[in-house]
């Protein structure tokens, strides 16, 4: 099995000040990726940005975008994501009729292709798609709100599905996104997480880069693939 060694963490720019975004970016430079979190107030009770402003994001950033939509009706808004260059779209399994199918979408442009589950919805349906997507979000919160508190009842789920992952020979990354800090880290990389979004773990702190290099060493020493 070929899965990436090193955790990846991706803070969440929901934590971050909107009106000074490009000093926020600057200071995350040392993240694998940039998690920027899509709401349109209808999938989840909570509105952030759309294109326009992720077009910007893509144009500053230092490093690649982990996009997140948390949006309904994903067929007809992920693709331009992927088209405005962002290096991974990850769309909700509920948000959509045909998943496979806009996954090939965005891999085509592309991006690599992720698919997120609620914290209600089952893993298993995705057991024999894995191939279809780059990455796979377990949600550790309800969607919609950073700050939450890290949901531990999601982890059987995610360690079903990495050892899906593992009996395919699959390398789909395995991330987790809510409630992830230096007390929640290393259970969910115990549970077979490779990738972490962390917004307040990360913006909260005095020291962005230090607070990055930690989570990335507490997820390293816990992690199943070490
Ligand atoms: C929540 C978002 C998360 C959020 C995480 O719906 O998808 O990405 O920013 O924030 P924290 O790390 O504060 O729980
Ligand atoms: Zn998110």
């Amino acid at each position: 099995m070929t899965r990436a060694q090193d955790p990846r963490v991706n803070p969440s720019i929901l934590a971050a000040d909107f009106v000074n975004m490009q000093a926020e970016l600057e200071r995350i430079s040392t993240a694998d990726f940039v998690h920027v979190d899509v709401m349109d107030n209808h999938f989840v009770p909570n509105l952030t940005f759309g294109p326009q402003m992720v077009e910007r994001i893509q144009a500053t950033s230092p490093v690649p975008l982990d996009v997140h939509l948390m949006i309904s009706d994903a067929d007809r808004w992920a693709p331009g994501y992927a088209e405005i260059g962002a290096a991974s779209v990850t769309f909700h399994w509920e948000a959509t009729s045909n998943p496979v199918e806009l996954a090939r979408k965005i891999r085509d442009i592309g991006a690599r292709a992720g698919v997120a589950i609620k914290p209600g919805t089952a893993a298993e349906p995705l057991f024999d798609l894995l191939d279809e997507f780059d990455q796979v979000l377990v949600m550790t919160v309800e969607p919609g709100f950073g700050g939450q508190g890290f949901m531990p009842e999601t982890m059987p789920k995610l360690r079903a599905l990495y050892d899906a992952a593992r009996r395919q020979g699959s390398d789909v990354w395995l991330q987790v996104d809510g409630g992830i800090s230096d007390r929640t880290i290393e259970q969910a990389a115990a549970a077979g997480a490779d990738t972490f979004v962390a917004g307040s773990a990360v913006y909260g702190s005095d020291n962005v880069e230090a607070a990055i290099t930690r989570l990335r060493e507490l997820a390293r020493t816990a992690s199943l693939d070490r």
